[in-house]
């Protein structure tokens, strides 16, 4: 792959392929302070569950260092303070993936009392060395989420291509790739493993309104690594599962419900429908990082809402009436009855849901 989605450089910059501008530019972008990386999370910059979970943590990082310039964070209990306080506004960038979350909890479980870095903090004797610690551990603590990305999608890639068969035509919705996650991908890690078992597997991708990222990014991204796909516009894909032109659908996640239930990018309950009416399978790989345990079913996950400029323009051309009322849900839930197998990195998940991902936590 010619590309990286984002890093941690040695001299602590987050560099991030600007997702915004693709497929059209491909330009890296330096951020250098945790604002900068709310800020690229927020306008998405960066997308994609994973890769939020990884940019959050890089950001958390930036904002823990920052503190160290400040006179006044010279105990512990007011760096923990401080910190908490990004880590709060850090996970306020977007509210439908849960690796957002998951992974600003992962690092602030870290710097509580009970973590690691906590345990540093509270040897801190007001020469600051206890903190530089801390931020250390942080650093630490980030680069390893962002090393595990890449190893779950892997070890994803590795069950999910047995769902795959030779010669199948496989549908996917928004950008499930290297570019959502580390590295690798989740759904475009299932095909990516496929195809280097020498299966022949051709991708048909779905647009993705409003933000285009089947369009700009999954189509870009396949074709950067030579793997056959096809773009269609988001309505087709009845036809074509109709002319039995798709063998299965594969997609991402951005939260998963105990239950099953499953939020992902607008449009894809319908792909899911569509495929269980046409009895084709709907595979969903998603690493437990995106499954949120605490909630009972997908009713409570909430769905972002973005600007409607997003929906009445394209590239800044106007294409709807002026004043005309727009809708803009990012994301919608497909019920775990439409939903055939979750792939996860502990192995495939079967229903019912609610027993084999209770099953899988216990692992
Ligand atoms: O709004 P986005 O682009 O962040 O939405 C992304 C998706 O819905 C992806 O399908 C999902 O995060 C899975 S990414 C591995």
């Amino acid at each position: 792959m010619a590309f990286y989605t984002l890093r941690l450089r040695d001299d602590d910059v987050v560099e991030m392929l600007d997702q915004r501008k693709l497929p059209l530019e491909i330009i890296y972008v330096e951020l250098k302070t945790y604002k900068d990386v709310y800020g690229a999370i927020k306008d998405m910059l960066v997308r994609g569950a994973p890769a939020i979970g990884v940019s959050a943590a890089f950001g958390l990082y930036l904002g823990a260092k920052s503190l160290l310039d400040l006179p006044e964070v010279n105990n512990y209990e007011t760096f923990k303070k401080k910190f908490f306080d990004i880590a709060g506004f850090m996970f306020s960038a977007r509210p439908t993936a849960v690796n957002l979350g998951w992974a600003v909890d992962r690092i602030k479980k870290l710097v509580g009392k009970e973590g690691k870095a906590g345990e540093k903090g509270r040897e801190e004797d007001g020469s600051g060395s206890g903190l530089k610690d801390i931020v250390d551990l942080i650093r630490a603590e980030s680069l390893k989420i962002y090393d595990e990305d890449i190893e779950i999608n892997k070890k994803m890639g590795h069950y999910g291509a047995a769902l795959l068969k030779d010669g199948f035509n496989v549908l996917t919705h928004c950008n499930a790739g290297a570019l959502a996650t580390a590295g690798y991908g989740t759904a475009l890690g299932v095909i990516r493993a496929a195809v280097s078992q020498n299966k022949k597997i051709s991708v048909i991708s779905d647009e993705t309104r409003p933000f285009l990222q089947g369009a700009r990014l999954t189509t870009w991204e396949l074709m950067e690594d030579g793997i056959s796909v096809t773009l269609i516009a988001d309505n087709s894909a009845g036809l074509l599962m109709r002319k039995g032109k798709i063998d299965a659908v594969i997609v991402g996640a951005d939260r998963i419900a105990s239950n099953g239930d499953v939020a992902n990018k607008i449009g894809t309950y319908q792909v899911a429908v569509l495929a269980k009416e046409n009895n084709i399978p709907f595979y969903v790989a998603a690493p437990l990082s995106t499954i949120d345990i605490n909630l009972e079913s997908g009713d409570e996950i909430p769905i972002e809402e973005r600007d409607i400029n997003e929906v009445v323009t394209v590239f800044g051309k106007r294409i709807a009436p002026e004043n005309a009322k727009a809708l803009n849900y990012a994301f919608d839930v497909t019920p775990n009855r439409y939903v055939s197998a979750i792939i996860t990195e502990k192995g495939i998940l079967y229903p019912d849901y609610k027993k084999s991902i209770a099953d899988a936590f216990d692992k």
